[in-house]
């Protein structure tokens, strides 16, 4: 079996929904200390709901797939479902990766929580903070 499952090698290859957003209601952006890899995210909210995402990673090929791969999981979804999305769904989505790669769909969970945190806070929308436990403004966090 190869390292790499085809779903990941899919949107490695042709990633969905890779670019920015002109006026975007909400961006996040994080970055993994260790690997140097960083995501961003880009939100417009319509509704309270995802009418459009787009991305940009500067990471490696499980970055990637996993950015693209989560992008589409959260497009046309509520705000309160979005922020349920965890990276073991978005790994499963991908048909699973290998344990030394997991970090990386961790990167893409905690941009788009970043960036509907990010969506909150310019809108003054109260919101309960123990949901952003891997705030990136925090320096602890992993
Ligand atoms: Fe850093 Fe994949 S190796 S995000």
């Amino acid at each position: 079996m190869s390292l790499y499952s085809e779903k990941v090698m899919e949107h490695f290859r042709n990633p969905k929904n890779v670019g920015t957003i002109e006026n975007a209601d909400g961006i996040g952006e994080v970055g993994n200390a260790k690997c140097g890899d960083i995501m961003k995210i880009y939100l417009k909210i319509e509704n309270n709901i995802v009418s459009d995402v787009k991305f940009e990673t500067f990471g490696c090929g499980s970055a990637i797939a996993s950015s693209s791969m989560a992008t589409e999981l959260i497009m046309g979804k509520p705000l309160g479902e979005v922020l349920q999305l965890t990276n073991k769904a978005v790994t499963e989505a991908l048909g699973g990766l290998p344990a030394h790669k997991l970090h990386c769909s961790v990167l893409a969970e905690e941009a788009i929580r970043a960036a509907v945190k990010d969506y909150y806070d310019k809108n003054g929308i109260e919101y309960d903070h123990s949901q952003f436990p891997d705030c990136p403004c925090c320096e602890e966090h992993e």
